[in-house]
């Protein structure tokens, strides 16, 4: 029986995928563990601090934890603005989870990496697996040793430590908070509200981006695959589909015609031209099987329709 622990469990991808985890285990088997308590989930809540290495090795203990997803970090803008922490956070608590893994108290652990490992020299259309990476922003830095510490550690200890790159994320349950890719979830909430959308990237910083929904499934099928199609150690590449800002306003015209969209771009304008246009994900279909569900019109359908909901 699995019994799993999910850190940084109240952000934006941890909320949803505590909720397939539990639909996929049991809610009394998966424990949200975060630097803060929320009223409105329904899994058993422990107030954690990833970088008390102490405390989260007695949690698993006690819980008779088997697989840990560590997902507590700074996004790409909020890690600008706090670089040391950030980098502890994102490499202390890593090793946190790696050494319990490599100790024999867990047995699995994933890990998120993003399109921000790659940087200014990484080829931009297409990116492929393995090419060059360079990374210039502090988030993308910690991305880029953490996947190596991954590897290290899956072969010099036989830690099983699974990974994928993550594109921008949006989804209607959750928010996100600190990062570049923000400005595609918020954009759909301001179109409903105020038919208007002042935009912090420039008209054509085109990223790749995903329909959470086939983001938590690719992160359970990479956790649920043998170990042995697992090829990859470091993080693997997914796509689902990319557009600039100017193409998401596009789509949400078709749906709220008096749409409009201005453009200021600040420093995260910037962090967005290092990274990729478009992501080559040959290997994570050929070795786990992935597949993306949604297309981008699916997306604008969805969100206009359940944030419409909402407010
Ligand atoms: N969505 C993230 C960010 O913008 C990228 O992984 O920081």
């Amino acid at each position: 029986m699995e019994r799993i622990l999910v850190i940084g469990a109240l952000g934006q991808v941890g909320r949803e995928l505590l909720e397939q985890l539990s639909n996929k285990f049991g809610v009394e088997n998966v424990i949200a563990a975060d630097i803060k308590q929320a009223d409105d989930i329904s899994n058993r809540q422990e107030i954690l601090d990833v970088l008390d290495a102490e405390a989260l090795r007695n949690l698993v203990k006690r819980e008779s934890i088997t697989q840990v997803y560590n997902l507590a970090a700074l996004l790409s803008a909020t890690a600008e603005k706090n670089i040391k922490f950030a980098w502890k956070l994102s490499i202390e608590g890593l090793f946190n989870v790696l050494d319990m893994a490599k100790d024999g108290l867990i047995n699995k652990i994933f890990w998120p990496s993003s399109i921000a490992v790659f940087g200014p020299t990484t080829p931009k259309d297409s990116t492929p697996q393995h090419t060059i990476i360079e990374p210039n922003t502090v988030y993308g830095i910690g991305k880029q040793a953490g996947e190596q510490w991954c590897n290290y550690y899956h072969q010099k200890f036989g830690v099983d430590v699974r990974s994928i790159r993550y594109p921008g994320l949006i989804g209607h349950k959750s928010l996100p908070g600190g990062g570049t890719t923000d400005y595609a979830v918020d954009i759909f909430y301001e179109a409903l509200k105020n038919s208007s959308y002042n935009c912090f990237l420039s008209s054509a910083a085109t990223l790749p981006m995903m329909y959470m929904e086939d983001a938590i499934r690719a992160t359970i099928d990479i956790m649920e695959a043998p170990s042995e199609n697992i090829k990859v150690r470091t993080s693997y590449n997914i796509a689902g589909f990319s557009f600039s800002p100017a193409e998401l306003a596009e789509k949400i015209k078709n749906h709220i015609p008096n749409f409009t969209i201005t453009y200021n771009p600040d420093f995260r304008d910037q962090i967005a031209a290092t990274w990729p246009s478009s992501i080559n994900d040959e290997a994570a279909k050929k070795d786990w099987g992935w597949q993306p569900k949604y297309t981008l019109d699916d997306l604008v359908e969805v969100m206009i329709t359940e944030i419409r909901k909402k407010i």
